[in-house]
């Protein structure tokens, strides 16, 4: 029922020329992908992704959002200008941005809900850092962050979200949770949307995130709640990442 949705987060990677290189290896490696693909990218490339995959299934992202539609916001880029250079989703909340850019619960919500009112498919992403999983409060900051972060949305555009489950010890480290730790977790954060959505919880994806790659992809993906991966590294590798989104 879910439709699976492996997102590659490039971060702060590929200019324009290697945007471009990277793009037209992955079309007709993804081209026959049963998963919505999509690859969430720099602002500078946003436009030569968009060009590029054009008419493809391949649809791209951007990797934040401003929570504001203009103005005195210095290094900061609107919805309406994301929109116009061919994003459709965006990434919000990455631990990167919380752990170095001051992101908190509350603009990780004020921009999602920016998000939602643009058209936008959000990837929200939460999880907790080793300190928080070895002192046994993994579910508690899930919780936090996922409830800060669907604050006043409503179960249309909360179906529209996609949550991305991401253990911060598990990002760029080549720690993966175990499918069954990944499983776990994800359940847990299902059941939170469930508080707050109800029935309407079994629609949202969660996507899991952390050094997933093409050897640990089927075991994470077999799980019955894990919808799909945010996909960091393996994503700047057209060979990689297209083993990731031909997982079966
Ligand atoms: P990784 O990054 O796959 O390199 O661990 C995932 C992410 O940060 O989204």
């Amino acid at each position: 029922m879910r439709k699976p949705i492996i997102a590659g987060n490039w971060k702060m990677n590929n200019t324009k020329a290697e945007a471009e290189t990277l793009i037209k290896e992955l079309i007709p490696l993804v081209k026959d992908a049963e998963a919505e693909v999509v690859v969430c990218v720099p602002y500078t490339v946003i436009e030569t992704a968009a060009r590029l995959t054009k008419g493809t299934n391949i649809k791209v992202g951007a990797e934040n959002v401003a929570w504001a539609d203009k103005g005195a916001f210095t290094g900061e880029v609107s919805a309406a200008m994301l929109k116009e250079v061919g994003a459709q989703y965006v990434i919000i909340g990455h631990s990167e941005r919380r752990q170095y850019f001051g992101e908190t619960d509350e603009t990780v919500n004020k921009r999602t809900v920016q998000a939602l009112k643009n058209g936008f498919a959000p990837i929200v992403c939460v999880g907790e850092t080793l300190t928080e999983r070895e002192g046994g409060v993994t579910e508690a900051v899930c919780k936090r962050q996922v409830e800060g972060a669907f604050a006043g949305i409503g179960v249309e555009d909360a179906q529209k979200t996609v949550v991305a489950y991401e253990p911060v010890w598990a990002i760029g480290t080549g720690k993966t949770a175990t499918g069954e730790q990944a499983q776990e977790t994800i359940a847990y954060i299902r059941s939170v949307l469930a508080g707050l959505y109800g029935a309407a919880a079994e629609n949202i994806r969660i996507q899991y995130g952390g050094s997933m790659n093409p050897s640990n992809v089927k075991e994470l993906m077999e799980k019955k709640d894990i919808d799909g991966g945010l996909i960091g590294g393996a994503s700047l590798k057209a060979a990689d990442f297209s083993k990731v989104v031909n997982y079966r």
